[in-house]
């Protein structure tokens, strides 16, 4: 590997471009290639329109992105197998392509890192979760590392059936936060609020304690809680109800749906 790694980027939409800005913000020592069918103005980034534009590019990659749909993965793969080198690496940011499908693609000697992110990686604030197979050098792990971590916090796991439970907690967690805010909006409307004041006070209170919760990291989030809750106040009489197990039940129901989910689709 050269001292200055070659990164090729294949796919710069929504992830992608997200992953890309991070790099370029941080000012990661390395060469810069991205291949994408649409026009791109990213200055000091190469920018190819196909796989086989690209070809040349490839041989000198040390790492290369898969940012593309799952759907376009059988296709994408079977286009990049002739153009790379044994020894470079494939991190592959897609849902539900497990190591062995990769093994299928390039060989079982491929060195290939898997990672589920999260959409708040836009803003350098994704939890990703990264696994790789045994042809993968730590030199590779320590860059993969790098490039991750501009997009917020990683975590490595050897487990790679987590995946799925992961995808279901923080890949698709997101989701469930902003369903949060529109909960307490219409709870605080039927309350009396105007709606306007009603998201307004929603969205906030959720930065809000996120943002806590950030500042706070060493303080257990149900200390956090505790801390907002007087011995009979309004918030104990709030609690009194969330706090009865059926809200705890449908979160635990909701994560076993997504992960019996995200394993079908792996199958
Ligand atoms: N968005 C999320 O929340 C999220 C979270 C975790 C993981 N992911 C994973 O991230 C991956 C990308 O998702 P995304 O939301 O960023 O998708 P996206 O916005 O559709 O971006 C994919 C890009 O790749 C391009 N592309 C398609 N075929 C290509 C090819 N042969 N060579 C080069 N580029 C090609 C697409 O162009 P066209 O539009 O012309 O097809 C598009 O610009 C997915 O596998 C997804 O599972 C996404």
């Amino acid at each position: 590997m050269s001292a200055r790694p070659h990164i090729v980027l294949i796919g710069c939409g929504k992830m992608g471009a997200s992953l890309l800005r991070g790099w370029l913000d941080h000012n990661i020592d390395a060469e810069f290639s991205v291949i994408e069918p649409h026009d791109i103005d990213i200055p000091g980034v190469q920018h190819f329109k196909s796989i086989n534009d690209a070809a040349k590019s490839l041989q000198t990659a040390s790492t290369i992105i898969l940012a593309v749909k799952p759907q376009a993965m059988l296709n994408v793969c079977n286009e990049l197998e002739p153009h790379i080198a044994p020894d470079t690496t494939i991190l592959s940011i897609a849902a539900g392509q497990s190591l062995n499908s990769f093994a299928d693609y390039f060989g079982s000697t491929q060195p290939v890192i898997r990672t589920m992110p999260n959409t708040p990686a836009a803003i350098g604030k994704g939890m990703s979760v990264a696994v790789a197979n045994a042809h993968v050098t730590d030199e590779a792990k320590v860059l993969v590392t790098t490039l991750l971590k501009t997009a917020g916090k990683l975590e490595w796991t050897d487990d790679e059936s987590l995946l799925d439970a992961v995808t279901a907690l923080s890949g698709s967690g997101p989701a469930y936060v902003f369903y949060l805010i529109e909960m307490l909006e219409k709870a605080g409307i039927e309350s009396g609020l105007p709606a306007e004041m009603a998201v307004a006070l929603a969205r906030q209170t959720v930065i809000g304690a996120a943002a806590l919760a950030e500042t706070d990291h060493e303080t257990p989030p149900a200390t956090l809680r505790e801390n907002v809750t007087s011995p009979g106040g309004t918030t104990a009489a709030a609690l009194k109800i969330l706090m009865d197990g059926r809200a705890q039940n449908l979160f635990t129901e909701a994560l076993q749906a997504a992960t019996a989910r995200s394993r079908e689709l792996n199958s």
